[in-house]
């Protein structure tokens, strides 16, 4: 799998790695990790505790998920398309001890996860044309009250409740957060 310096991802244009029309995933994003500091800035930013169950959608070598586990102790759920990093997040479960009651890693389809509705926190670092197929999902399956945050590329339509530049080993990184609220209530004309 191609990897490309995160300098480089950050410039990508939009629909640069869409899929080909052969490709049985709905959309393949390439791997760029989130520099360690940023992953802890993105975790603090959303406030993560041991009542979260936090889900990283492409989640490379599964640092988030094992971050949150290791030092919030949240639950983690890291989903990821391709074997190599599957194996990566293998690793690292061992290098920061933890088990797989805290984490699970599943290989499969980002945008195909049954069971979203269980997240309470979400983690995203993909390109647009990901986070454009992703947002129906947010709108339609998410729990008010879920945090979201993204690594440069925001959900398209939905207004970041906070956008912050952080200064990583680097370059500046943008982080959007949200969080999910409840539906509008309507109120029917009175008769
Ligand atoms: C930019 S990397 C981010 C990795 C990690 N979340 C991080 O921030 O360090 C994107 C990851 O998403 C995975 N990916 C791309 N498209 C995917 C899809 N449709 N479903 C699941 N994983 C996908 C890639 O294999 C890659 O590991």
């Amino acid at each position: 799998m191609l990897r490309l310096s995160p300098v480089l991802f950050a410039l990508l244009p939009f629909g640069a790695f869409a899929q080909t029309p052969d490709d049985k995933f709905t959309c393949r994003i390439i791997y760029v990790p989130t520099p360690q500091v940023v992953v802890d800035k993105m975790l603090d930013l959303v406030k993560v505790t041991k009542d979260d169950i936090v889900y990283d959608l492409g989640c490379g070598d599964g640092r988030i998920v094992c971050t949150a586990a290791k030092k919030h102790g949240a639950k983690g759920v890291g989903v990821d398309i391709d074997p190599v990093r599957i194996k990566e997040c293998a690793d690292t479960m061992t290098k920061f001890g933890v088990t797989a009651e805290q984490v699970e890693i599943r290989q499969g389809d980002a945008l195909k996860v049954k069971d979203l509705e269980r997240a309470t926190v979400i983690v995203f670092y993909m390109l647009p044309e990901f986070m454009e197929k992703l947002e129906p999902q947010v709108l339609k399956r998410l729990r008010p009250g879920t945090r979201l945050v993204a690594h440069d590329y925001p959900l398209p339509n939905l207004k970041a409740d906070q956008m912050i530049e952080f200064e990583g080993p680097d370059r500046s990184h943008t982080l959007y957060v949200w969080t999910v609220k409840a539906p509008k209530k309507t109120v029917a004309p009175a008769k």
